[in-house]
């Protein structure tokens, strides 16, 4: 009985204990937060490393301006607008001026500016709608 009083009384010695504890605890969240961040951009540049291919692919196909066009009627004028005059999303008549395709092609199937989705797409109908955005200068 004695014994089980004495550990509950905070003692020093306890005292030191608990302090070990916090920096071991310190420790651990640092690491965890370092953890973390590595693992994040693992997964970042496995999704770099698989999306290559496919904008490899995407520039190497000659994309016809009319189905590209069609595309765009049915995926992105809700955004855009009916003749991409801009609406939520932005103009998109000097597009392929400011930005390169690859840039355009990231834009399209990645979703890295919400509201905007990413569109998973085949590479031709990518081409379309890359020689589309083309066709508006
Ligand atoms: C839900 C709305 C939405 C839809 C649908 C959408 N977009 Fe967008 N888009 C946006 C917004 C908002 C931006 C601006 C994002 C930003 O802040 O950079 C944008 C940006 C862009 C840009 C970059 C413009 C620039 O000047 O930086 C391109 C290219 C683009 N969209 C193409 C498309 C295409 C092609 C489609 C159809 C396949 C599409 N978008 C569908 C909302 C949308």
């Amino acid at each position: 009985m004695f014994h089980v009083k004495e550990v509950l009384v905070n003692t020093p010695s306890s005292k030191a204990l608990i302090d070990q504890n916090q920096k071991i605890s310190s420790w651990r969240r640092f690491f965890l937060s370092f953890a973390t961040v590595f693992f994040l951009i693992l997964l970042w540049s496995i999704g770099n490393f698989k999306k290559e291919p496919f904008i490899t692919e995407t520039l190497s196909i000659k994309g016809d301006a009319l189905s590209g066009s069609k595309l765009f009627k049915i995926n992105c004028v809700g955004c855009h607008g009916i003749s991409a005059q801009g609406f939520v999303g932005p103009d998109l008549h000097e597009v392929t001026k400011e930005l390169s395709d690859k840039k355009i092609i990231n834009q399209v199937i990645r979703g890295l500016t919400p509201p905007m989705p990413s569109f998973e797409i085949e590479p031709q109908s990518m081409a379309d709608l890359l020689a589309y955005m083309h066709s508006l200068n």
